[in-house]
């Protein structure tokens, strides 16, 4: 987080408050956020984007803290479940702010955001186009989520903008086309623009640069083939962010320069006026201001001499690892890590061989159970993919500013997770 810094004893600091002071005093596993790191990610994107819509993804963490710190900087919200509608409501988040999502929005999900009065519905199939005009009230505004057919170089599970994967309607063999005349057909639906969201952890600003090319194209021909000026262009988020030291990161100052050139290009070449562009980013807010404290519960030496540190937390806080292969640094917390170093893997607590935190981490060779390790870059979509696997309750989200932690989400206790079990 951008507040870091480590005092004369070698703790590690963020926010003012020691990370070890935090272990004691919540416990450990424990999810430690950055206010201000947050605050100046937004504060980036704003100043990087002064005309866009930069609208929060709320997947990467929902809580009504976090909702009320980003749209307090100007954010719109980009929520997915009635459980986000709900939080987002909580947080006195203005409703025509949220842009719904969802690939599989079922009668009640469409329902509640209908209810809730929610701003823009991003529509993704025939069925739900059909099942949206029959519930809206008055005129609801919706974009298409459309497949503009671009592969980034990522994650297989994350790459959302080819054609042959469960969301929108590729641009490809008049499928985007014969959504547009269905919207076009419902009385009480407002087409305002489209959608398209390429995938995750995506590097190279060229890829939405070819993204507007193919949008703005799409949405000239809407204009041409129905005479509909739609004025929205929603190009998804997927920023990358570093999780280690020195790995690439898509800045929103660089992303502005590449997406104003592709959108003044775009826009002449098809005599086009200029669409409001909204922009998503969820991990790329979220994510550097997120810590996740565990503590050393033993340490043992196997054969080839590989060391693994078990700590007392794991997939189940972070299934980032097992997932997607994800690869994270490790920081001792709580003192100065005393000479040499060797490489060590740390595992979790779960009963499976997969559950590994983080391969072959340099760490100090006189690491002792006890000591306390911080996980950093663990703000976006760790909190929110947790489980309670092995009957492990989801640990807390402490929130740290100017010196002062205060708990967001408390710890889920054994006794929550009895309350559900209701049967016998
Ligand atoms: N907009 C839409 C429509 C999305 O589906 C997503 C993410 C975002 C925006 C935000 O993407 P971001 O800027 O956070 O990359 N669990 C995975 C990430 C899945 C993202 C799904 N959709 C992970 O831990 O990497």
């Amino acid at each position: 987080p951008v507040t870091t810094n480590h005092d004369d004893h070698g703790r590690i600091r963020v926010g003012g408050v020691a990370l070890d002071d935090i272990a004691d005093q919540y416990g450990t596993p424990t999810y430690v956020l950055d206010e201000d790191d947050v605050r100046h990610r937004c504060h980036a994107y704003r100043t990087a984007f002064p005309d866009a819509e930069i609208a929060y993804a709320a997947k990467a963490l929902m809580i009504r803290a976090v909702a009320g710190w980003v749209t307090s900087e100007g954010l719109s919200l980009d929520a997915c479940s009635e459980g986000e509608l709900a939080l987002a409501q909580a947080a006195g988040i203005d409703p025509r702010r949220i842009i719904l999502h969802g690939n599989a929005k079922t009668a009640t999900l469409l329902r509640t955001a209908v209810d809730v009065g929610v701003g823009r519905i991003v529509v993704d199939s025939h069925t739900e186009i059909r099942l949206l005009a029959s519930l809206a009230q008055g005129r609801q505004k919706v974009l298409i989520r459309a497949t503009p057919g671009i592969a980034i170089h990522g994650h297989p599970a994350l790459a959302t903008g080819v054609d042959d994967q469960k969301f929108g309607f590729p641009i490809a063999e008049g499928h985007l086309d014969s959504a547009v005349r269905l919207v076009l057909e419902q009385s009480n639906l407002e087409l305002v623009g489209l959608h398209c969201h390429l995938g995750s952890q995506i590097t190279d600003s060229r890829f939405f640069a070819a993204a507007i090319d193919r949008m703005i194209g799409q949405m000239d021909q809407i204009r041409r083939d129905h005479g509909v000026l739609v004025s929205n262009l929603d190009l998804g988020g997927g920023h990358a962010v570093p999780y280690r030291p020195g790995d690439p990161e898509l800045d929103p100052a660089a992303l502005a320069r590449v997406v104003e050139a592709a959108l003044d290009d775009a826009c002449a070449r098809n005599r086009f006026p200029r669409p409001t562009v909204t922009l998503e980013p969820g991990r790329a807010i979220v994510a550097r201001a997120g810590v996740t404290l565990y503590r050393v519960v033993s340490i043992k030496t196997v054969r080839d001499g590989r060391t693994f540190v078990a700590v007392d937390g794991g997939m189940s806080d972070n299934p980032r690892v097992a997932l997607y292969g994800a690869r994270y640094d490790v920081a001792v917390a709580n003192r100065h890590p005393a000479g040499a170093h060797t490489p060590m893997t740390v595992v979790g607590r779960h009963c499976e061989a997969g559950d590994v935190l983080a391969h072959d981490v340099p760490l100090p060779c006189d690491l002792h159970p006890g000591d306390v390790l911080a996980v950093p870059c663990t703000g976006a979509y760790h909190h929110s993919l947790a489980s309670t696997y092995n009957c492990i309750g989801r640990p807390p989200v402490v929130a740290v500013r100017g010196g002062t932690a205060r708990e967001l989400i408390r710890r889920e206790t054994t006794a929550d997770l009895l309350t559900r079990d209701v049967g016998l």
